[in-house]
């Protein structure tokens, strides 16, 4: 029996979207993971901090929903929600992201939806991030379901402000004192700033292991 390409358009109750979208997530974990190993042992190198990955709860959905005047129905969820499943990425360097990104646009089974670079262009909060939107097949027992997840992949200082931003804005209810706005983008600069020194320092010490490794060399073939 050939498998059917199914959609996502045919869940319809709440236990298929959990089903499914966590699913997608141990799909996207386990591509994750591979790559880390093949980093640690081929390249010697891991850009990958750490990753974690969550199912939207119930009650957020909802409220999205509403907040884009739309009726609470599975339907609407799955057209109107790109971020049912969401996960994160965290490498040590901004280059490693563009890295990380472009692995996972070029795995063939994998569609890139969209895609939102905040770290070219920040948010106006001063939100930095890179953003994909990816389908992932999902195989259940008689369909594959190409399965969205919103991606975001981000430093370690990117994903240190953001949390604090999250965090304050939801103490604020989105109406956080001017000042306090204010200091966060000032931090949001900082940070680019940081990401960037450590960028350099990072080349600069890859560059000093290679020349000692060619020292190395060198010594061998004497
Ligand atoms: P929502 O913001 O989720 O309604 O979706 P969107 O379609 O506007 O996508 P966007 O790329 O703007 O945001 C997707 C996700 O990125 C959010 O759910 C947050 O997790 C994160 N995000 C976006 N902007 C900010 C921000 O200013 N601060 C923080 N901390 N997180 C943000
Ligand atoms: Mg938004």
């Amino acid at each position: 029996m050939e498998l059917k390409v199914g959609s996502e358009a045919e869940i319809s109750t709440w236990e298929e979207v959990t089903l499914v979208y966590n699913a997608a997530l141990r799909q996207m974990n386990t591509r994750i993971e591979i790559l880390i190993d093949e980093f640690r042992q081929v390249h010697r190198y891991n850009p990958i901090e750490h990753t974690k990955g969550r199912v939207k709860t119930a009650e957020s959905i909802v409220k999205k929903l509403k907040r884009h005047g739309y009726d609470a129905t599975i339907p609407n969820m799955i057209k109107y929600v790109n971020d049912i499943a969401g996960f994160r990425i965290i490498c040590s360097f901004t280059p490693d992201i563009y890295t990380i990104a472009e692995m996972i646009a070029n795995q063939s089974d994998l569609k890139v939806i969209a895609v939102k670079d905040y770290i070219k262009y920040p948010k106006d909060t001063g939100y930095r991030s890179y953003h994909m939107v990816i389908a992932i097949p999902v195989y259940l027992s008689d369909r594959i379901i190409d399965t969205r997840l919103e991606l975001q992949i981000r430093t370690v200082a990117m994903d240190f402000w953001a949390s604090l931003e999250h965090k304050i804005r939801y103490k604020f209810e989105g109406n956080a004192p001017g000042h306090i706005s204010r200091d966060l983008l000032e931090c949001s600069h900082m940070v680019s700033a940081l990401d960037e020194r450590m960028k350099e320092l990072n080349e600069e010490i890859q560059k000093l292991m290679n020349s000692e490794e060619e020292g190395e060399k060198a010594w061998k073939t004497v």
